[in-house]
């Protein structure tokens, strides 16, 4: 699939290795910088990509900052995005089976490469269980039309 993947200054190294690990899986990666560790505004890298995850122009997008809470919550501004912080697996697991999320958010200060790896490889993988979770995002899209 096509993965969006974009950090500002405190994701740049984290965002670097997941682009060469996501590749390794036989993924395509557009990366939407940033490209240096200068100080960077998490929004802007953000927003132009959760946009275009919306607009299909990926399949999923990847966002890394120093928290991971900064990307979370400037991508779930943009109509469509289900963007899910997670620095465990069994969250990575779950935001795709139960929220079908559509952005990973991670901190490059709070979590190693192995686990951010490990995170990326798991919800990559994994599906969206629909059922009873998707009535339950409906109600959440519907509020988002209103
Ligand atoms: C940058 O210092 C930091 O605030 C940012 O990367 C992110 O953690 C914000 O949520």
């Amino acid at each position: 699939m096509k993965v969006l993947l974009g950090s500002d200054h405190a994701g740049f190294h984290l965002k670097e290795d997941l682009k060469k690990f996501i590749q390794s899986l036989g993924h395509e990666v557009e990366d939407y910088g940033i490209y240096t560790d200068e100080p960077f505004d998490y929004p802007d890298v953000a927003i132009r990509l959760a946009k275009d995850v919306a607009e299909g122009k990926g399949a999923r997008g990847i966002l890394i900052c120093g928290t991971g809470v900064g990307m979370s919550i400037a991508a779930n501004k943009v109509k469509g995005i289900r963007a899910a912080l997670c620095h465990d697996v069994f969250s990575a697991r779950a935001s795709r089976e139960h929220n079908n999320a559509n952005i990973l958010t991670m901190g490059e200060r709070v979590i190693g490469k192995g686990l951010a790896r490990e995170i990326v490889k798991v919800w990559l993988e994994t599906e969206f269980q629909g059922e009873r979770h998707a009535r339950r995002l409906e109600k959440i899209e519907r509020y988002e039309r209103s």
